[in-house]
């Protein structure tokens, strides 16, 4: 790590690696002046065996990238260590975290359509880039400061020639989220995503996991139901008719029979969000109040990731 990145606080946590936020300072020459700038390092160690998962989501990522809705990723440093490599990336910073505590706390229907809506458009330009991102869930989801949502983590990303190949095994991933199509190893494309969209959209209704039945809820839980077709039930649950119907179109077991994140655009119950700008103010009181701040980006314009090592 150059020295002049200075880790100042953990801001996540995962099952490879630790995401910390870097303050730095940015000389510009030309206008005589230091811009504080922020961004992000996720540090993942691992073996040699490894290294080809981690490179995959590095070229995924650098591919997907070029997009508001998506986090954008910067300079990768790869150190040889004693048990095989130190990766570390530079990506964007969201400073208003995931979206676990939006899917734990109240919240409005325009509230949850907003947030679909610019995954959405996040989609859209994945999958016309024929990337497959297999991993939504409110954990790889993240806003920025201004309330834009921003899809990360493509840990479990790959393009669809290879997603679409029958019997592609995949480790990881979130039970409960990923697509029927990826657990029966039957080949798959972007509908996989949207799948996960859908069981996104209703852990919000359910305030967690909708799928999560009994204290343990592991891949093989998760397995066994998707073998007995099973999902969670949607008939009943409090929302509008229009709710309802977009939680129906992407829980079918099919995925020819899903919409793709095209279609949705035009879905009804998408189209009745709420503003980036209320959802920013309301998300970043949220977190206040639960006491989960992250450090608020000291510059207000877009915040910049780290290209080259300069
Ligand atoms: N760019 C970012 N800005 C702010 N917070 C972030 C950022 N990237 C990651 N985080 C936080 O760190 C957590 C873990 O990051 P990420 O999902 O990329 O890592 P992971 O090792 O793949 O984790 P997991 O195995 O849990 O999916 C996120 O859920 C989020 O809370
Ligand atoms: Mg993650």
């Amino acid at each position: 790590m150059p020295q002049y990145w200075r880790p100042s606080c953990t801001l996540g946590e995962g099952a490879f690696g630790n995401v910390h936020l870097v303050q730095a300072k940015k000389i510009i020459v030309d206008e005589k002046k230091i811009i504080q700038n922020e961004f992000v390092t996720k540090i993942v160690k691992m073996t040699p065996a490894a290294l080809d998962d981690i490179t995959r989501e590095i070229e995924v990522h650098q591919n997907a990238k070029g997009h508001p809705n998506v986090i954008t990723p910067g300079v990768v440093y790869i150190q040889k260590i004693d048990i095989g490599f130190r990766v570390q990336m530079a990506l964007e910073y969201a400073s208003l975290g995931d979206l676990s505590l939006f899917c734990a706390k109240d919240k409005t229907e325009n509230q949850i359509a907003y947030v679909c809506r610019e995954l959405i458009k996040a989609l859209i330009h994945i999958h016309e880039k024929g990337i497959v991102h297999g991993d939504i869930s409110y954990k790889n989801v993240l806003v920025a400061h201004s309330g834009t949502i921003k899809l990360s983590d493509f840990g479990m990303a790959d393009i669809m020639e290879n997603t679409c190949r029958p019997g592609r095994r995949t480790f990881g991933g979130t039970p409960g989220f990923i697509a029927p199509e990826i657990i029966n190893r039957q080949g798959y494309d972007g509908k996989a995503d949207l799948w996960s969209l859908g069981a996104m959209a209703l852990s919000f209704v359910k305030r967690g996991n909708a799928f999560r039945q009994g204290l343990i809820f592991d891949l093989q839980t998760y397995r066994r139901q998707i073998s007995e077709n099973y999902y969670p039930d949607i008939e009943n649950l409090n929302i509008t008719d229009d709710f309802r119907e977009f939680l129906d179109d992407l829980r079918q077991y099919d995925p020819t029979e899903r919409s793709t994140a095209q279609e949705l655009t035009l879905d009804l119950f998408v189209q009745d969000s709420c503003s980036r700008r209320h959802f920013g103010e309301y998300y970043t009181k949220l977190r206040h109040r639960f006491g989960v701040d992250n450090p608020f980006p000291t510059d207000v314009r877009e915040l910049e990731v780290p290209v080259t090592n300069d």
